[in-house]
């Protein structure tokens, strides 16, 4: 038995959820660019849950039933005001708020189609309401009720701010979501599957995920490439940081991934909506030393950017504290989370792989008092 050190290259699963062939990235056979570019948020959970697009009632159905899901239990948001959420990172709020919802939720251990379905809306609604009402207690502000009227994105823009976007913000979040949604078998979503493969629940499944969104490595990356501009500061300080980081065999987050060699196809419609919203806030420096970060580490490296390194400045942009970046990642990848959840549950067997033993040999065993 030999290892592959991280798993590179290996095949764990049948999907149809989404692919990465040759550097294309699709939802249930559709082209990432084409959702990007036409599709609500709403329209991509629906085809990430039900494997294809709704037609309007289905959809009006969908955001209906996320709108009545959406609400928090109120014992729960009672709970959070004297948690110490100034200490805490987002993330690991989330993660323990998401697995204490399980506690409200009388479909809970219901392993039915009907009850992971209901525990899907559930959790798809609930985490955008989780994020917006966290951040509002933290700052001592009154959580905001979603509006339903409003779709998905402007609902959370407006749960976190307490205003209705305008246009541009709403697409650009739209936009951002529908980017994040799914990923094949990326880390958090392995996580997901491995534990429901136990026939553990839902909730289990989420919480495991987020914890392993949260590290840098993965989902964490977009709040430390925001740190990292701000460090660096301004364009003429790029050269110079990097010089120095990668001397240092520093990573630089937001760049780099294990499956695409060519770039990801998700960057290049952040980069659009980085130069577009740092425009209209006439911030446009942090655009500017993105592109020259991004033009030096590919002349010098070969690396290339990831979805996370310009969803940074896209959330800056739009006014969003930056501890709340990877919170807003797990809120658009719940859909693809429960998805595979879905989708393992199907077909399910047990995830165990083995390991390839390194340690000692036969050892003898030694009393206590003998060694
Ligand atoms: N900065 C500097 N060097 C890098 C980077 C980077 N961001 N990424 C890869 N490299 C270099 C490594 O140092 C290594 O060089 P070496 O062979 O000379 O030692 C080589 O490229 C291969 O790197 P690995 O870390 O082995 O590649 P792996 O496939 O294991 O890692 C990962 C992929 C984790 C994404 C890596 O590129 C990284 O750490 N990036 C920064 C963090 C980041 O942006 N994560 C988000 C990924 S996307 C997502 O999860 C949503």
């Amino acid at each position: 038995m030999t290892a592959t050190r991280g798993l590179e290259g290996v095949v764990a699963t049948t999907s149809s959820v989404s692919s990465i062939i040759d550097d294309v990235l699709t939802y249930r056979g559709y082209s990432i660019d084409d959702l990007a570019e036409h599709a609500t948020f709403e329209e991509v959970i629906y085809l990430l849950w039900n494997g294809k697009l709704p037609n309007e009632q289905e959809l009006n159905n969908l955001k209906e039933e996320l709108a009545n899901a959406s609400a928090l239990p109120a014992e729960l948001l009672q709970q959070m005001k004297s948690l110490p959420l100034s200490q805490a990172h987002p993330m690991t709020v989330l993660r323990t708020i998401v697995s204490t919802l399980a506690m409200y939720d009388a479909d809970a251990e219901d392993m039915t189609v009907e009850g992971n379905y209901r525990k899907a809306v559930r959790l798809q609604a609930q985490m955008s309401t989780l994020v917006t009402a966290f951040s509002r207690i933290r700052e001592g502000k009154e959580p905001v009720a979603p509006k339903k009227e409003l779709g998905f994105a402007a609902n959370f823009l407006y749960m976190l701010t307490g205003n209705e976007p305008d246009e541009i913000s709403e697409n650009a979040f739209n936009q951002a979501l529908v980017l994040h949604a799914d990923h094949e078998l990326n880390a958090s979503t392995f996580t997901a599957r491995v534990c429901v493969a136990t026939l553990s629940d839902m909730y289990s499944g989420i919480t495991a995920a987020i914890g392993a969104l949260k590290g840098p490595l993965h989902g964490g990356a977009n709040e430390q490439v925001m740190k990292m501009l701000s460090e660096i500061g301004s364009v003429e300080n790029v050269e110079s940081y990097l010089k120095n980081a990668l001397e240092n065999k520093k990573k630089i987050m937001g760049f780099g991934h294990r499956v695409y060699k060519n770039g990801d196809p998700r960057a290049k419609h952040l980069r659009e909506m980085s130069k577009q919203l740092t425009t209209i806030t006439g911030e446009e420096k942090w655009y500017t030393m993105s592109v020259q970060l991004e033009e030096t580490l590919k002349a010098q490296k070969g690396l290339l950017p990831n979805v996370d390194f310009y969803s940074a400045s896209v959330y800056h942009s739009l006014g969003i504290p930056h501890d709340l970046f990877t919170p807003i990642f797990a809120v658009s990848r719940v859909s693809g989370w429960i998805a595979h959840i879905l989708e393992q549950y199907e077909n399910n067997r047990l995830i165990r792989p083995r390991a390839d033993y390194i340690g000692p040999d036969m050892q003898t065993f030694v009393p206590v008092e003998q060694r």
